[in-house]
């Protein structure tokens, strides 16, 4: 069946592109304006939305994700089924994860201390964290088998997912350099992984591992600032990772953390400029054309009036039991909002508090030292930070 752009007169055509292509450019990316927590709820729980279409305006804006890093998940498909699936996967390792947290504190030694036998005597601090953070986090969340010897495989995938998140921004499609980029990834993390996340091995490591371990990177740049304030309460929950009360000492400073440095600053979701634009004859580029990109803004959000004079200081009493105020627990947002908000918000503020802990405590019986730069970083940016293994590496 012919759609009705093929019936154009050519010269018509070309005229309906350049005028799409022009209204393409001030439509494409629409600013928030005004209140920024109001802002982030309208575009993240818009009113009247159906499951369907939320879905759709987040696979339509994450659809660089699936060209590369091959992402076949509820992020990148609209699928409805898929969705509900894939949210039960992820609360089953979650339950397998807390049913395991016993001895969470002992394969976590073993491991980082068989880690750092392996690695050279200094080395980058993101990569030392993202080290530490993909081995247990693939081992104790998702059942994978990681020894610490294939450190190096891991540091090409930590830094394949990072170069490729980077080079999905530019626009254009992935060339060939990324594809085998990608295809080394795959390969490093079959081998890692149960076969049962072989066919799209990144789509369970992406939303565990790579907000993580900014999350960790942060837990012990600031750890290691201000004394021993903020490292105490993490240590202590990561030798007693059950203990509710530890847990609760241990949240505030994970989720000051969540809040001035959210690893997902910004969440983005498509839509069409207009109603009728929803047709499905409308070819692809002409909706690609008419399609407006909302940027939910995290940081705005998190730093926005409601956290009053404080806003840009580094306040973990702001979240002791009781102090947070309605507004700004309607304000923090780092894990999302509405029907497609984290099934982790609850679990993943202790997962990556307990990893912050295991590495805290090689810090303090001295098998590391941290040496620090100038700022905190984040995917990037950790110029000056590095790991020197300490003299005393067993224990
Ligand atoms: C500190 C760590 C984490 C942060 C900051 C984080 C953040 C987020 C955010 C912002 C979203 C919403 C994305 C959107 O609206 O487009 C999300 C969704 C999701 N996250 Fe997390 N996440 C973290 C850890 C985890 C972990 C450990 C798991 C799995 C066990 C997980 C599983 C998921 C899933 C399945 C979704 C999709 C939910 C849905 O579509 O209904 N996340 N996460």
């Amino acid at each position: 069946m012919k759609t009705c752009y093929e019936y154009l007169p050519l010269e018509l055509s070309y005229l309906v592109l350049l005028l799409g292509c022009g209204l393409a450019a001030i439509l494409t990316i629409r600013p928030a304006k005004g209140n920024p927590v109001a802002h982030l709820h309208t575009i993240l729980n818009p009113p009247g939305h159906t499951i369907e279409a939320l879905l759709a305006a987040r696979a339509s804006a994450n659809a660089r994700l699936s060209r590369f890093l091959g992402l076949t998940n509820t992020f990148t498909d609209p699928s409805p089924t898929l969705h509900t699936a894939f949210r039960r996967t992820a609360r089953v390792l979650l339950a397998r994860f807390t049913a395991r947290l016993p001895s969470f504190p002992s394969t976590s030694r073993t491991l980082l201390a068989d880690l750092v036998e392996c690695l050279p005597l200094e080395l980058p601090f993101a990569d030392f964290v993202q080290l530490a953070t993909f081995i247990l986090v693939s081992t104790t969340l998702l059942g994978a088998h990681v020894p610490p010897a294939d450190w190096r495989a891991v540091l090409a995938v930590t830094h394949g997912i990072n170069d490729l998140w980077t080079l999905s921004k530019r626009g254009c499609g992935p060339d060939a350099a990324a594809r085998a980029q990608l295809a080394a990834v795959h390969a490093h993390l079959r081998r890692w992984l149960p076969e049962e996340h072989h066919a799209a091995p990144l789509d369970l490591v992406i939303p565990t591992y790579e907000t993580t371990w900014r999350v960790v990177a942060v837990l012990i740049a600031r750890g290691g600032g201000d004394g021993d304030t903020y490292a105490a309460p993490l240590r202590a929950l990561f030798t007693a990772p059950t203990d509710r009360a530890l847990c609760d000492a241990a949240a505030g400073v994970v989720r000051e953390v969540l809040r001035l440095h959210p690893p997902v600053k910004r969440i983005a979701r498509v839509g069409l400029t207009c109603r009728w634009l929803h047709s499905r004859t409308l070819p692809v580029f002409l909706r690609r054309l008419f399609s407006v990109t909302h940027i939910a803004d995290v940081r705005a959000a998190h730093t926005s009036a409601v956290w009053g004079a404080s806003a840009a200081d580094f306040d973990p009493g702001r979240f002791d039991h009781g102090r947070l105020t309605p507004a700004q627990r309607h304000a923090f947002a780092s894990f999302g909002a509405g029907p497609l908000a984290c099934v982790a918000a609850n679990d993943a503020p202790r997962i990556a508090g307990l990893i912050a802990g295991a590495v805290l405590e090689r810090i303090t019986e001295g098998d590391v030292m941290v040496r620090r730069g100038e700022k905190i970083g984040d995917r990037r940016g950790w110029d000056g930070w590095s790991v020197k293994k300490g003299t005393c590496v067993r224990f």
